[in-house]
């Protein structure tokens, strides 16, 4: 399909990127930008940047950058024409369909999506009337789930053989290609291929708006050296990391109660649903992802973890409410006795028990503490020590201050410690968090200047302060201003730029501004269909210390229009300055070696020439 480039500008013009980013990033406001945890690499301090005004991102830490187009594209993993389409329903205007889509059929996504559905859909009807699901309809009886629960999780069988599904595959024309992708068919070395699942139970994994997107297999009866569970591999349809487990049916009861219930297992998810506590996500066995936690955060800000209440257990629990907490997240912990998960606590001892647990949920500083008292720490002043630097870790995590010194306070009353111990504590935590600050910002700057290199080789018949001031002009034809892209579409060709790339962007956008296009940053890095220069010009337009940001601070009483377009002319005329000089010294060199007089005075003509053309420059831009 294809759509118009127009149609695509006017979309994207009719979106504001904010609103496509802000639902899934917690953002604030920093200067004129928006900043926030970069979806797209794992980090601590912020370094994902929007700007609203220039309407593009740029992850400073990974480099992930461009407008709103490529945020869906990257974030959602679809195709350029998806995201278009995407945006476009969301901005309320209609893409037309044109003949040739719907020759072209479903996507490679939807083909996907479609297998794992069909494949569902058959591995339920192996549990529901297959003479072999007898033994898998046992299991689930002696597991107390109703056939109702089955339905509603779309729970199934492998048949316990080789080539029951692959058989079933071909039957429905289905490409086995495609089923080896989703890992619903395994490939021996020599290259046959056989069932993944044969002989598990089956648990659909869906996305949040319901697609089937993987499967979770377990044995039916435990044996060692074979894995109890079996998950499918991550595929174009499936981010481990992106998904909670449970989530699509858990949602509307998350957002009404305003609390999640995170638990471990499928299992535990599916019987405590069926026990009528339906605000309940599994992390299923692998550690919280700050992906999941936005995801999260979605729906609630109210978190308790039900998490075993061993040690190995505390540990995950902790890992995960640092994650939780930057994210801002009330987190309570709630305990089993031991012995026990939600799954067999629930069937044993029902629905209110239970949530008499979850009513005793402790806040997570309140838990640990408890934990650390329980094993004698607090005891002795050494062990006090470590129990408290410990304890003020998590804490230093939570941003609102005065929440924090609530938190403090309760535990030093509760547990009899000195309030003061704790805030010491507490403030060299959060030096130390500034000290990373600032290592990592001074990473960032390497990183940037990688990042250029890679991107504009460094040439070394090219002088560096030419270089700067050449990434200077490109960066300012994308400050949103006509009058700044007049000047330098007037006074610079794409001859005199002398790294390729710089050239080539200038040329888009002079072509944009010669239309009378849209000038935003957002409309002009569209045009630019290389994926590493939108990366580099999304770098250089949002980066925190530019140049014209300094000038702007040097004048505060001017209009920032005016300081533009003053600076702008500024760095016109240092940069064909310093190409003249270039050309000076070349004259030098040569008068150096000239062998008569008559030589040389032809050089000097030149070079009082190359001064006066100098004085024109400074005349007509200063
Ligand atoms: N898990 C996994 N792979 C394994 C073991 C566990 O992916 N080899 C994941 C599953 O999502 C599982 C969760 O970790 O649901 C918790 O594991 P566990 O407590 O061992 O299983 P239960 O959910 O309690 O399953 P069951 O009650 O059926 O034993
Ligand atoms: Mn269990």
């Amino acid at each position: 399909m294809v759509i118009p480039e127009q149609k695509i500008e006017e979309i994207r013009a009719a979106a504001n990127i904010y609103d496509f980013i802000s639902p899934h990033i917690a953002l604030r406001k920093r200067g004129r930008n928006y900043i926030g945890l970069c979806p797209f690499h794992n980090e601590k301090t912020p370094s994902f940047t929007v700007s609203e005004e220039k309407q593009i991102f740029h992850c400073f830490g990974c480099h992930a950058g461009g407008n709103v187009y490529r945020f869906i594209m990257d974030y959602q993993k679809i195709s350029f024409i998806e995201a278009v389409q995407d945006v476009a329903k969301q901005v309320g205007i209609s893409v037309e369909v044109t003949q040739t889509e719907q020759t072209e059929g479903p996507s490679e996504q939807e083909m996907l999506y479609d297998v794992n559905t069909i494949a569902a859909r058959y591995f339920l009807e192996n549990l529901l009337n297959a003479p072999e699901g007898e033994t898998a309809r046992k299991y689930f009886e002696n597991r107390k789930i109703k056939l109702s629960t089955i339905r509603t999780f779309g729970l199934g069988y492998a048949l316990p053989a080789w080539e029951a599904f692959i058989n079933f595959a071909r039957d429905k024309n289905i490409e086995l290609n495609k089923a080896v992708q989703l890992g619903l068919i395994g490939k021996t070395n020599e290259g046959r291929l056989y069932d993944k699942f044969s002989g598990r139970i089956i648990f659909p994994i869906f996305s949040s708006t319901g697609r089937v997107i993987a499967f979770g297999g377990r044995i039916l009866e435990n044996r060692e050296n074979t894995a109890k569970y079996l998950n499918s591999p991550e595929s174009v349809v499936y981010t481990k990391g992106r998904v909670l487990y449970g989530l699509s049916h858990a949602k509307d009861d998350i957002r009404k109660l305003n609390k999640a219930i995170l638990v471990e297992g499928y299992m535990d998810l599916i019987s405590l649903h069926q026990a009528g506590v339906k605000n309940v996500v599994a992390v299923s066995g692998t550690a919280l992802t700050e992906e999941q936690v936005q995801l999260l955060s979605r729906y609630t800000k109210n978190v308790v973890l039900l998490f075993d209440a061993d040690a190995a257990g505390m540990k995950a629990a902790m890992r995960s409410i640092e994650l939780l907490l930057q994210r801002d997240m009330e987190i309570k912990i709630a305990s089993l006795p031991s012995g026990e998960d939600p799954d067999s606590y629930v069937n044993t001892y029902g629905k209110q028990a239970f949530e008499k647990i979850i009513d005793r949920a402790q806040n997570f500083l309140e838990y640990q503490t408890d934990y650390f008292q329980k094993q004698g720490l607090f005891n002795e002043p050494s062990t006090t020590a470590d129990a408290i630097r410990e304890l003020m870790k998590p804490v230093a995590l939570i941003q609102d201050e005065l929440k924090r010194s609530l938190l403090i306070k309760t535990i030093a009353k509760k547990f009899n410690l000195r309030e003061m111990l704790l805030e010491d504590e507490l403030r060299k935590t959060l030096a130390g968090h500034q000290r990373e600050d600032q290592i990592e910002a001074k990473r960032r700057k390497n990183v940037e200047s990688k990042v250029l290199a890679e991107i504009l080789p460094a040439d070394k018949q090219i002088p560096q302060h030419i270089f700067n001031l050449e990434v200077e002009l490109i960066k300012l034809l994308f400050e949103g201003s006509e009058k700044v892209v007049e000047l330098i579409v007037h006074h610079i060709n794409d001859e005199m730029l002398l790294s390729e790339a710089n050239a080539a962007i200038f040329n888009e956008v002079a072509e944009a501004y010669n239309a009378d296009a849209d000038l935003t940053a957002g409309a002009l890095i569209g045009r630019i269909k290389d994926e590493k220069i939108q990366q580099y010009i999304s770098n250089i337009t949002l980066e925190k210390y530019s140049i014209s940001k300094m000038w702007e601070e040097l004048h505060p009483d001017e209009v920032r229009g005016n300081i533009l377009e003053k600076y702008t002319k500024d760095v016109l005329c240092k940069y064909k300055h310093a190409h003249l000089d270039e050309n000076a010294k070349e004259f030098y060199l040569e008068m150096e070696n000239a062998q008569n007089d008559d030589d040389k005075i032809i050089i000097m003509k030149r070079l009082r020439e190359l001064n006066r053309e100098k004085q024109l420059i400074s005349d007509e831009l200063l």
